[in-house]
């Protein structure tokens, strides 16, 4: 049985009229495959969410797979992506970046510290990686909309005293960020439901202005300024971080003062400059 918590953190989200199909589940493999496949085989209606308290094989970028434990947040939405006047549907525009803000803003209503996205979508809290993000894109026959699985895992109250030990020196849980009065605040159903007010209040934010997310980038990017090495189809790139461009690549200036543009890749590491 549902939790009153639970239960009131589904009514809110689908009082707010925006997912035709949501979805709390106990266990699944993995919030995108699932999503993914229901998707493929046209059984869902869209915009949808799926949200499980456990994943047996969690998915990450590139070969990644993503650890986790109790006190994880880990849902998927699946929304179409087009033209964004359409009702559900939203802009493609610097989608991976949208979403790693959203989560960003989200957190930073719980966290004393303020959290960081690590380009493209990765939150940091001081420097250690709280929520990671995996988004696919599933096309569809001619005339009909594609469809984003943009998959998120928050660690809100996580115990890493089992997880492998690059994740115990590298990730961070929320509830270690707030003020100790505000603990108990921190639960996957409210960091749930604080994401979604804020992915929609977003949304409506893009329809009315394109740009804005270029505009707050320096504000909320955790490499801007720092050196950074960033590996991608063309080989690796080192060098100062001068922030985005409109198409939402990394700008990376190398020793030799070029400026190398990187639309998708992984930043391996980033070290603060001195200045
Ligand atoms: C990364 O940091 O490499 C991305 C991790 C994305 C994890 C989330 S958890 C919910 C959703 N389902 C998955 O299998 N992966 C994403």
């Amino acid at each position: 049985m549902k939790s009153l918590v639970r239960q009131f953190a589904l009514d809110e989200i689908e009082g707010l009229g925006y997912f035709r199909d949501v979805v709390w589940a106990e266990s699944v493999d993995s919030t995108n495959k699932q999503l993914a496949q229901s998707v493929r085989q046209d059984s869902i209606a869209l915009p949808a969410l799926l949200v499980a308290d456990e994943q047996t094989t969690g998915v990450g970028r590139g070969i990644n797979q993503w650890w986790s434990n109790s006190g994880c947040l880990m849902f998927s939405m699946a929304i179409p992506v087009g033209d964004p006047e359409q009702s559900s549907c939203i802009s493609s525009d610097l989608l991976p970046l949208r979403v790693g803000f959203a989560v960003a803003e989200c957190l930073a209503g719980f966290s004393v510290a303020k959290p960081l996205v690590k380009w493209p979508n990765d939150v940091y809290i001081v420097g250690r990686k709280v929520c990671g993000v995996l988004i696919e894109v599933i096309p569809r026959p001619l005339a009909q909309t594609a469809i984003a699985i943009i998959g998120i895992g928050i660690n809100c109250r996580v115990d890493f005293r089992n997880a492998p030990i690059d994740i115990q020196t590298n990730a961070t849980s929320l509830h270690t960020c707030v003020k100790k009065a505000s603990v108990e605040s921190v639960s996957t159903e409210s960091v749930l439901v604080a994401f979604i007010h804020r992915w929609l209040e977003l949304q409506q934010r893009q329809r009315e202005d394109p740009k804005w997310l270029l505009k707050c980038w320096p504000k909320c990017s955790l490499l801007d300024g720092h050196w950074i090495e960033v590996k991608h189809s063309a080989g690796i790139s080192q060098g100062r971080c001068l922030g985005i461009n409109g198409s939402g690549a990394i700008l990376i200036q190398n020793e030799q003062l070029e400026v190398v543009e990187v639309l998708a890749g992984t930043v391996r590491s980033y070290r603060l400059l001195q200045s």
